[in-house]
């Protein structure tokens, strides 16, 4: 009995800690163990890959290694923590897997399609069941993020708004050449009406019915 596997995506101000929250509660809530893990990051090694990923003083860090760090930290999340739990039936619940290293670095960077390439290496070939993908252009994403209070910038996100739209226009690309995996949901509303949708397709993964 092998677990689902759901990631969520999603670029500044869009909402995702909270949704991430409230899908973890609901399939807590339907009897599901849900083990909850992100990216970069989700394992000790992946962790320390990560900080030397985001850390603002790296700025020599070249497009090709950024993506291959990426790929390394992917390939000890999957291999240690996601393949094990979801072997074990749980479901994995990941902020952020593959699709992030094809928008960022694949359309963001221009590294194209050797990023699917590589991260095929990094995975195995595991794809989630369901990608998330939660839909707020950048500028309003921006503007959402900067209302937040005492927020600092990491490497990423101190990217200019040209690479942001670059990014942005990847996953509605990737989304629709996804053959339904990932779920574009408008996150441009409050939580409660976004997770709504949310939960209409975890129901249709899960196989819930609406009356339970
Ligand atoms: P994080 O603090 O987790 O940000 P967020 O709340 O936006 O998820 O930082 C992760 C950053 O790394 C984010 O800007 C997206 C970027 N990223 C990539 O460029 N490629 C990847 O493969 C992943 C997983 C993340």
């Amino acid at each position: 009995m092998k677990g689902y596997f759901i990631s969520i995506e999603g670029g500044d101000g869009s909402g995702k800690s909270t949704q991430l929250k409230k899908i973890e509660e609901y399939l807590s809530q339907m009897g599901q163990e849900v083990v909850l893990t992100r990216e970069p990051g989700g394992t000790p090694v992946a962790e320390k890959i990560r900080e030397l990923i985001l850390d603002p003083r790296n700025r020599a860090l070249t497009a090709r290694a950024e993506m291959l760090l990426y790929a390394a930290c992917r390939a000890q999340h999957v291999e240690e923590k996601i393949l094990p739990a979801l072997a074990a039936g749980k479901t994995v619940l990941s902020d952020r897997f593959t699709d992030s290293s094809i928008a960022y670095q694949g359309f963001g960077r221009g590294l194209g399609a050797m990023v699917a390439e590589v991260n095929g290496i990094a995975t195995g070939g595991l794809e989630p069941d369901l990608t998330i993908f939660l839909n707020i252009t950048p500028a309003k994403g921006m503007a959402r993020k900067k209302r937040e209070d005492g927020h600092t910038l990491d490497r990423l996100e101190l990217e200019k708004a040209a690479f942001h739209e670059r990014v942005y226009e990847g996953y509605l690309a990737l989304a629709k050449e996804s053959g339904g995996r990932i779920a574009v949901i408008d996150a441009d509303r409050v939580a409660e009406e976004v997770f709504a949708d949310i939960q209409k397709k975890l129901d249709e993964l899960f196989g819930f019915s609406p009356c339970i």
